[in-house]
């Protein structure tokens, strides 16, 4: 069966209340202006949440604030399918049996399982963790996605699902498409406010340096105004010699659509203050309407909720079709 349009997939972690502008700008818009061309699936990936300790509460609560953001960010569940990830079973089954062609060794050269349990230490990092990348490898399979839009950090993920829907199609037969890695464009990169050499995440030193989508506009403004920039005072875009500086023209030109050295022009003489009053408003424009669609699909969490359902019920269908024809080909015996 050949698609219309190529399929995209990708998820994102409900790891907290509210995206940051990094998970905005380097990816989540990205999304959106894909449903024009792409036919979309997105998917808040809660089972890959579990991999470390959650409070279920708040791992509802996160998973409801996730939607609700992908949907205020212009994700069109009327286009896109945007579902929740255990609430198509196919995930787990899949990945049981992707975890089956996976090698130890080469589980075990995952770079961000070795940098995550060497920080957390293996008592605390559980099993859940080391299977992840497969897990992930499932939600991709599933869908037969041609393209996978993600940062950089999951390249290697991105590798693995690529050679273990090969390594299936060699041993049982055509199956699963070859999915191409979407690397986001180094454009899409936001750098941390306060420490301009590392990536904007929520694992960052301090919160000064996060701009978070939620938080009051006021607060948000003030952070920007307080974003590390160096000594000199040219607004010239050089992320090597004026990460910072280049950061916020980052920013500035994303969210305004400003070509950057149209944006060097206009700052030309004016200094750091400027650029950055200037951004706090560009900012708190964007983030103000933003906030208020998010509460909307908040305050009504019964019909968020059925949203995510309908969702669920159009992925189950694609995911049963791959996971039927996948259970055939490894020799389980058919239900029916
Ligand atoms: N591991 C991804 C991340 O942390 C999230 C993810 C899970 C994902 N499943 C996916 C991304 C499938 C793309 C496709 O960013």
């Amino acid at each position: 069966m050949v698609n219309a349009r190529p399929r995209v997939l990708s998820g994102i972690q409900p790891t907290s209340g509210s995206f940051h502008l990094g998970n905005y700008l380097g990816a989540v818009r990205q999304w959106v202006g894909l449903q024009e061309t792409h036919d979309t699936f997105y998917c808040v990936v809660d089972q890959h949440a579990l991999t470390v300790p959650k409070d279920p509460a708040e791992l509802r609560s996160n998973t409801r604030f996730a939607a609700a953001q992908l949907l205020a960010a212009g994700v069109d569940p009327e286009r896109a399918t945007l579902f929740v990830q255990s609430q198509v079973a196919e995930h787990a089954q899949l990945a049981w049996i992707v975890e089956c062609l996976t090698g130890f060794g080469e589980a075990a050269r995952m770079t961000q399982f070795k940098d995550k349990s060497a920080k957390q230490g293996a008592d605390s990092t559980s099993v859940g963790l080391f299977t992840y990348p497969m897990l992930m490898v499932a939600d991709i399979l599933l869908y037969e996605a041609d393209e996978v839009p993600v940062g950089e950090d999951q390249r290697q993920h991105l590798e693995l699902s690529r050679n273990l829907a090969e390594r299936f199609n060699h041993r049982y037969g055509p199956t699963f498409v070859i999915p191409e890695p979407h690397i986001l464009k180094e454009t899409g990169r936001i750098y941390d406010l306060q420490e301009p050499t590392v990536k904007m995440s929520k694992s960052a030193s301090s919160p000064k340096g996060i701009v978070e989508l939620l938080d009051e506009p006021k607060a948000t403004a003030k952070k920007i105004k307080s974003a590390v920039t160096d000594t000199d005072t040219v607004v010239r875009f050089d992320a090597d010699k004026k990460p910072g500086v280049s950061n916020l023209l980052t920013i500035h030109s994303t969210l305004s659509g400003t070509p950057i050295p149209q944006l060097e022009e206009h700052f030309a003489g004016k200094g750091y203050g400027a650029l950055k009053t200037e951004l706090a408003e560009i900012v708190t424009e964007w983030v103000t309407p933003f906030r208020s669609r998010t509460q909307e699909y908040l305050d009504d969490p019964a019909e968020l909720d059925a949203l995510l359902a309908r969702g669920a019920d159009k992925a189950r269908v694609v995911a049963a079709d791959t996971l039927a024809r996948v259970y055939e080909k490894v020799g389980f015996l058919t239900a029916r």
